[in-house]
């Protein structure tokens, strides 16, 4: 069986940085979109270091994530917050933005891109 790819791409990208940068801009959009920032806390650190360590350990780098946090459970993770087909489109567009910023990590598009928008929107948890 072909090994998932997105878990391929730390090894190919060699370092963590890209990952951290990535999480940077993403949350720069974040802070300036009205419909997702009400949604996270005021101090953004924490998200911050989650999604970074989240991503680096999908991307096959570093098990942190689930040292610290426990399996992922991502759907439950995100039932306290209201996900409907609006905040799924800000998400994306927060994070295409962010990738076009990090070109070692836009170079994975073709693979991050189905990721982010399959994820996405299985977070989704209710109707607009
Ligand atoms: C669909 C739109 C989404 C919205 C509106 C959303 C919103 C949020 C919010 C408000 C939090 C809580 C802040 C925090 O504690 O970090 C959170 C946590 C998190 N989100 Fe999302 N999210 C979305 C999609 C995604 C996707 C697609 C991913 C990964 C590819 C993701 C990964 C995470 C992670 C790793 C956490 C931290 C979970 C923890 O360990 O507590 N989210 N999200």
């Amino acid at each position: 069986m072909a090994q998932d790819p997105v878990s391929m791409i730390y090894m190919q990208v060699g370092s963590e940085e890209p990952f951290f940068k990535l999480v940077e801009e993403f949350y720069v959009g974040v802070e300036k979109d009205p419909l997702l920032r009400p949604l996270y806390p005021e101090d953004l650190t924490h998200p911050k270091e989650k999604l970074a360590l989240f991503l680096i350990q999908r991307c096959g780098g570093r098990g942190t994530y689930t040292e610290q946090r426990g399996h992922p459970r991502m759907r439950q993770r995100h039932m306290p917050f209201k996900i409907g087909m609006k905040e799924r489109d800000a998400w994306l567009k927060n994070m295409d933005n962010a990738l076009g910023k990090v070109p070692e990590l836009a170079a994975y598009r073709d693979v991050l891109d189905p990721y982010f928008v399959e994820f996405a929107t299985f977070m989704i948890n209710q109707p607009q």
